[in-house]
């Protein structure tokens, strides 16, 4: 498009006006060539998040992102192909969990997972906390371990949805991540260059969330639904609760071994729950029976040890050590000093502020500050008790995992902070809140 001038489609937005795709393009690409600099995007993406992108400027930013790269070919595994994306948590192992049930289904998911930033974890980070695992595998690669497997857990390679690369470095650092329809553009962006025929989305609510409020969430959960299913996907999402953190451990090797510790018994608690709610709603909308009927067979797959062999048999294949799926304790990184941290009276625990918990995690190190810094594998949190559960003073609360005992003692005293313990126990809050698309 000769004639547009940047100045002049930033104004635009800036006083309330829509751009159309062509013009879209015309900027993202300009930005990927620098002849549009970090400055003027930064301007029209503020603009956005200021004024909103409309639904058709989300389609058609998410078709630009995906045209900037190449797509991934599953076309030769024999299916059903699945993926899942959340939009970021604490203590939110689903990945680690969903990924070989769907395989001990009969599905083949294949996910590029990303590294975790701010106060949410990485599946990444976490998966490299087993030592020997490899994240950097090629497409071939990918292709050829879902098609043994039925799962495959790895980085998004460089010519993948580059655009997206761009524009998230730069929103990162702009304070332009929280817009519905770039949130949506970037997840969809990149799930639709992943190839899979299903995509389930976990689109996170609450304090520990990108979008705070559960109408914000409906909106984002709706329109990666409607931009999927534009696109020819079966697509559904569960709006979850991220008021709280998901998993009792917060930290990269915690969140391994408790995903081991979890698939090495029948499933129970939040963070099973919700994973096999993800699998069974894949399962179902794949093709498969309803969603009650997916759940049942997929619970029966868990608690039969299928899953754990199919987590094993990926951590293999990805060259990793595959004891970790039975000694995960002995395998898994450890901090050098552990720390518990006791109710100081009794009573029911009525709230644990899932962001502030995953920023002490990345205080011991769990965490990165900025991109490319590194993350300490063994430290981080793990939670003794949840909203609802009732405590005696003295109980162990949660145990601190850290390199030194000044961090420990530092985190100790904050996180007791966090914890609210009142005398009645709370209104049991459910883990999904709202499902939008796909099946029942
Ligand atoms: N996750 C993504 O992949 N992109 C966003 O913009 C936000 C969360």
């Amino acid at each position: 498009m000769s004639g547009l001038r940047a100045s002049d489609l930033i104004g635009r937005k800036r006083d309330r006006g829509t751009l159309t795709a062509g013009e879209l393009g015309w900027f993202v690409r300009g930005y990927l060539d620098e002849s549009v600099s970090d400055g003027q995007m930064a301007a029209l993406l503020m603009a956005g998040v200021l004024n909103g992108f409309t639904d058709d400027e989300a389609r058609a930013l998410t078709g630009i992102l995906v045209d900037s790269g190449d797509r991934m070919d599953l076309s030769g595994l024999p299916g059903p192909t699945v993926d899942k994306h959340s939009t970021g948590g604490v203590g939110d192992g689903t990945t680690l969990l969903v990924a070989p049930l769907v395989a001990a289904a009969g599905a083949q998911l294949v996910k590029l997972s990303g590294r975790g930033l701010g106060h949410t974890g990485g599946t990444l980070d976490k998966l490299e906390s087993i030592p020997g695992l490899r994240t950097d595998l090629q497409p071939d690669e990918l292709v050829a371990i879902a098609g043994e497997v039925g799962c495959v857990v790895a980085a998004q390679s460089d010519r993948l949805v580059p655009a997206d690369r761009a524009l998230y470095a730069l929103r990162d650092v702009t304070g332009t991540v929280g817009s519905p329809a770039l949130i949506a553009s970037s997840v969809m962006s990149k799930k639709l260059a992943g190839g899979a025929e299903t995509i389930v989305l976990d689109v996170k609510t609450g304090d520990g969330a990108f979008m705070d409020t559960l109408e914000a969430a409906v909106h984002l959960a709706e329109l990666c639904v409607d931009i999927g299913v534009g696109a020819g996907r079966r697509c559904t999402a569960l709006v979850t609760d991220m008021d709280q953190p998901l998993g009792r451990g917060i930290g990269n090797a915690l969140e391994v071994r408790e995903a081991v510790e979890l698939l090495s018994v029948a499933p129970a608690g939040r963070l099973a729950d919700l994973s096999l709610d993800l699998a069974a709603s894949l399962m179902a909308l794949a093709g498969g029976r309803e969603i009650d009927a997916e759940r049942k067979r997929l619970a029966g797959l868990w608690a039969d040890g299928a899953a754990l062999d199919r987590l094993q048999r990926m951590v293999a294949a990805q060259g990793g050590d595959p004891a970790v799926c039975e000694r995960p304790s002995e395998v898994l990184p450890a901090a050098p000093v552990r720390r518990d941290v006791e109710a100081a009276a009794g009573g029911y625990v009525a709230a644990l502020p899932a962001r502030a918990v995953g920023e002490l995690s990345g205080a011991l190190g769990a965490g990165r500050a900025r991109k490319g810094d590194p993350v300490d594998p063994a430290v981080g949190i793990e939670l003794r008790a949840e909203v609802g559960d009732r405590v005696a003073a003295g109980q162990p609360l949660a145990v601190i995992h850290a390199r030194s005992a000044e961090d420990a003692e530092q985190v100790a005293a904050r996180l007791l902070e966090l914890f609210t313990v009142a005398d009645e126990p709370a209104e049991p809050r459910p883990t999904v809140l709202r499902r939008v698309g796909g099946p029942r």
